[in-house]
């Protein structure tokens, strides 16, 4: 059985700092939306599968999130991690219109 996908209302695309995190909350899922300085938003799990980093307090290296605690690298459009033996990231689509930024999960 499959989980209802819903479209949910985040914030402003104003209310993102380029080229770091915020964190959110949807429902009882924490996620953290990056606008890079290329202009790209995107949504993904808000804790690093490591060791519980915060990713939304990490830096980005272009289409990926740093994590704050042992630099580890997740991709943007993937979850990947760079590391062998870390667990991806789940990533959530992201919509920018009119300057309104939603999020699907
Ligand atoms: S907790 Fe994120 S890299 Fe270790």
């Amino acid at each position: 059985m499959s989980a209802t996908l819903a479209r949910v209302p985040l914030c402003t695309l104003d209310d993102l700092p380029v080229g770091l995190g915020r964190p959110f909350r949807v429902g009882d899922t924490p996620i953290a939306v990056f606008r890079t300085r290329a202009g790209k938003v995107f949504a993904v799990d808000a804790t690093c599968p490591h060791r519980g980093g915060p990713l939304a307090d990490g830096m980005l290296a272009g289409d990926q999130v740093v994590c704050p605690y042992h630099a580890f690298r997740f991709h943007a459009d993937t979850g990947a991690c760079d590391q062998p033996g870390v667990c991806s990231i789940a990533t959530y689509p992201v919509e920018v219109i009119d300057g309104a930024v939603t999020v699907t999960l």
